[in-house]
């Protein structure tokens, strides 16, 4: 497995690199979801493909009030777990590399940012864009896989690759847990061992409601069993179109429970697809 730590190091693999090259972009401190994506990316590349894996804790996509400094950077544990999973390249930038200090151009998704997550962290998701669409052009992948935890995340990169025509496939990982059901997260380190005890609950939640049967009944009752979580505090529940994330009046297509809570400090998000009904 090779390391680049600049951009110029991660063109000079790509050139020489056999496709499909798939690319697995993260910002570390790598887990078994993160892992998972990984296997599967290598997968998909089968031996004679190649499989990228981008770690780099990305500053335009942290809220001035968010854990950009502290978020941990355990840089040879990913190493050693991107080696395990079969990644050939580890691409880990500097933040000075990836950003000019004086840079003015972003990439913006306009619609689908606006609501769930990205009502309360503005900003974020033009960040993620921006990164993603940078990783795209320096990697130049056939495909790319993302985790089905960030669904908001998973949707406009969907959109921004159709509405710019990036020549890459979105491949999409279920969601990794935990025994429990608590989906696995790097910020799941943050938790006291009650809010931890207490965290499976937003998954049993969004679980619980979706058995009910109009999407009015769906949002009350991942509400009524949110607010039974100890310490929970509500940011948002919506049952939203799978692709476009706008509210639906029906079931009678996929559709996305999406959730996020607050546990003390910690905000945790989770979604459950849920098949279209008759
Ligand atoms: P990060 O939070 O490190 O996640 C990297 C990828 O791993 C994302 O696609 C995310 O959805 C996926 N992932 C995280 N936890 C998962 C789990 N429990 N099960 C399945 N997949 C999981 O998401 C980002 O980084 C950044 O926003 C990034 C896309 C790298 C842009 O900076």
């Amino acid at each position: 497995m090779k390391i680049a730590k600049t951009i110029s190091a991660a063109r000079a693999f790509v050139r020489d690199a056999r496709r499909p090259i798939v690319l697995v972009p993260t910002m570390g401190a790598l887990h078994q979801g993160h892992s998972a994506l990984i296997r599967r990316a290598r997968r998909i590349a089968g031996e004679k493909g190649s499989v990228v894996v981008s770690i780099f804790v990305n500053p335009a996509q942290f809220g001035p009030k968010e854990d950009f400094s502290s978020y941990p950077r355990p840089i040879e544990a990913d190493e050693s777990v991107c080696r395990e999973a079969g990644a050939d390249l580890v691409f880990r930038p500097e933040a000075a590399a990836m950003y000019a200090a004086d840079a003015s151009a972003f990439v913006d998704e306009s619609r689908l940012s606006m609501g769930l997550c990205g009502a309360s962290r503005p900003g974020h998701f033009r960040g993620v864009c921006t990164v993603v669409a940078k990783l795209f052009l320096i990697v130049q992948p056939d495909a790319a896989v993302f985790g089905a935890k960030d669904w908001q995340q998973l949707a406009i990169i969907r959109r921004m690759v159709r509405d710019l025509d990036f020549p890459v496939k979105i491949i999409v990982h279920p969601t990794v847990r935990e025994a429990d059901g608590l989906a696995i997260s790097s910020r799941n380190a943050y938790l006291t061992p009650d809010e931890r005890a207490a965290a499976p609950g937003l998954y049993a939640a969004l679980r619980g409601a979706a058995t009910r049967n109009t999407p009015a009944a769906i949002v009350r009752e991942a509400e009524r069993r949110i607010a039974c979580i100890p310490g929970a505090r509500l940011d948002y529940v919506r049952l939203v179109d799978s692709a476009a994330l706008e509210p639906v009046r029906r079931l009678d297509h996929g559709t996305t429970l999406a959730a996020a809570i607050f546990l003390g400090r910690t905000r945790l998000i989770d979604n459950l697809q849920i098949p279209a009904r008759s």
